[in-house]
């Protein structure tokens, strides 16, 4: 008896369960931040791979490649209004991201998280 398909199968639904359940951790919701990057006028002054007033989103991502806390430091770049140069030189505080409901901090790792999957 040739056991070997049946091993064969048994290993594909094994991977196959473990894609279909480890899926929906990691994957962003691309949508969701593309349409939240839409309603706060991000895309006015950020190509997602040309620059405007301020970098390509590519350009961000591949600064922050690699490093551990990309996430926290991009959060944090869309939520306290620092001062920025723009591309004429003037200087203003940087859009802060506005959420609904307010301060949503899933919708914002989410939109920090498809900024740095640029490619
Ligand atoms: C009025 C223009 C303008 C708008 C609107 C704007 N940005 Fe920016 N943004 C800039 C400029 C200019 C910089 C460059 C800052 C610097 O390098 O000092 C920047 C930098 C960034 C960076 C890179 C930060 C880093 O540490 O490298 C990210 C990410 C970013 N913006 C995301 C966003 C998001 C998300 C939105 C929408 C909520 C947004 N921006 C709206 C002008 C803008």
């Amino acid at each position: 008896m040739n056991k070997a398909p049946g091993i064969i199968f048994s290993l594909s639904v094994a991977a196959l369960l473990t894609v279909g359940v480890s899926a929906p951790v990691v994957a962003q919701d691309v949508d969701a931040a593309r349409a939240l990057a839409q309603s706060n006028n991000c895309l006015q002054c950020h190509g997602i791979k040309k620059d405007k007033d301020g970098p390509a989103f590519l350009k961000t991502a591949e600064k922050y490649k690699g490093k551990a806390n990309a996430e926290d430091e991009l959060v944090k770049h869309i939520t306290s209004g620092k001062k920025v140069k723009l591309a004429d030189g003037t200087q203003e505080e940087h859009k802060i991201v506005k959420t609904i409901p307010p301060n949503d901090a899933a919708q914002m790792k989410n939109l920090v998280k498809w900024i740095l999957a640029t490619q």
